[in-house]
């Protein structure tokens, strides 16, 4: 090296890699490749997800720390991480579906997954069928021939009502059809689907695995190594590659994650109490409340109800407004799952792409707010919340 001119050595910077000893924390490798000494290594990492660390859109030890720690979490053998969750949901419905296929999703969904069933319905041919979250039946009825996907969400996105995850992945199992989960509301603290018979969990890792409002991400958890080896395939050829510094933070994030959700719960068990005692809220759409519909079914699968719920104002969308303005700690702000206190109007901003029929069958209103409740002091919240009320 010492005869090489500066323009040379600046390009081939030494890399000394720790031999004798193990770094306490995940190092972030930012790298988008791997150097080889031997071809048919680096031709072997090409075509499989468990080979050498060959190209960044493949795989990365930043992002493999995560996959590992999330499969685990979840009890699957696998991960596929992926640049949101978005990005997660499509590899994994593009991976596994092709013109003519059938899916079951059930009716009250996020509403960009929504939308993406309704373009692959367009643009692809393929029929989706939507059943309510909680009735088996509806499965067994809908199956047919072409039908190979289960599609569910643990608790919806924004009314909280919760699946049943044993009944449905049963109904599907039984015809041969495979479940996925999106369990970004509930988080593997609180639900672990492929206990429940799942065989795909999705994730935005946006939300609660990240937990600090500073990343987009997302992964797919599989209970099969040959649906992840299918996926893990698809993934990469579409691009929807992790990046190792967003994978870094979630990791760093998640070692909290049994902590925050404790307290995200039992914040949320303090607003929504109080507000379903408020003269100016109509309805609280948590399933902690014994009125919600799903509490009972939550009670028996969930050790706890989550960090979100809505609610509507007695007053409508004006009310819903106003309410939204006059909030100081809460921040009008989209996403969920992060240490602040976040609220938004779903009818205009989450789903705002669901069609007015859609919103009502998933129960959504004008006025209905979603709060996605922080780890703060419950009672700044709530103070926050009863001076905004007031204000209305
Ligand atoms: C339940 C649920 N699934 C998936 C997504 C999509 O995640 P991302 O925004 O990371 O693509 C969201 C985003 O809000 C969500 O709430």
């Amino acid at each position: 090296m010492s005869s090489l001119h500066p323009e040379t050595r600046v390009v081939h910077l030494p890399r000394p890699m720790p031999e004798a000893s193990t770094p306490i924390s995940m190092p972030i490798y930012q790298t988008s490749g791997f150097v080889f000494d031997d071809p048919a290594v680096f031709a072997d990492g090409m075509g499989r997800p468990d080979g050498a660390y060959v190209y960044g859109r493949l795989s990365n030890p930043t992002v493999r720390a995560l996959e590992e720690a999330v499969a685990g979490l979840e009890g699957g053998v696998a991960a596929v991480a992926a640049g949101s969750g978005m990005g997660a949901i499509n590899a994994v419905l593009l991976g596994l579906l092709k013109s003519g296929d059938h899916v079951i999703a059930q009716s009250a969904l996020y509403g960009a997954t929504a939308q993406t069933l309704a373009d692959l319905a367009e643009r692809f041919g393929v029929e989706v069928t939507r059943v309510p979250e909680d009735d088996p039946a509806a499965v067994r009825a809908a199956v047919r021939p072409t039908t190979k996907l289960l599609y569910l969400e643990t608790i919806a996105n924004p009314m909280t009502q919760v699946a049943d995850l044993p009944g449905m992945c049963a109904a599907a199992r039984e015809a041969g059809i495979l479940t996925v989960v999106d369990n970004t509301f509930a988080s593997p603290v609180l639900c672990r689907p492929i206990e429940h018979g799942a065989d795909i969990v999705v994730h935005s890792v946006t939300k609660y695995l990240s937990g600090h409002t500073d990343v987009v991400g997302g992964i797919a958890v599989f209970a099969s190594e040959d649906v992840y080896r299918r996926v893990w395939s698809y993934a990469v050829e579409l691009g929807a590659t992790a990046d190792p510094f967003a994978a870094w933070l979630t990791l760093r994030g998640m070692q909290t994650l049994p902590l925050r959700m404790e307290r995200h719960c039992a914040n949320a068990r303090v607003l929504a109490t109080r507000l379903a005692g408020h003269p100016a809220v109509a309805a609280v759409h948590w399933p902690g409340l014994p009125s919600h519909p799903s509490h009972e079914l939550a009670a028996k699968l969930l050790p706890d109800f989550g960090g979100v719920f809505s609610f509507d104002l007695a007053g409508g969308r004006p009310a819903g407004e106003a309410f939204m303005r006059n909030v100081r700690l809460a921040l009008l702000a989209p996403s969920l799952g992060g240490v602040e206190t976040l609220i938004l109007h779903p009818a205009t901003t989450s789903h705002r792409t669901v069609s007015a029929a859609g919103l009502a069958a998933a129960g959504i209103g004008e006025g209905t707010v979603r709060v996605a409740v922080g780890i703060e002091h419950a009672e700044d919240l709530w103070a926050d919340f009863a001076q905004a009320l007031d204000a209305i």
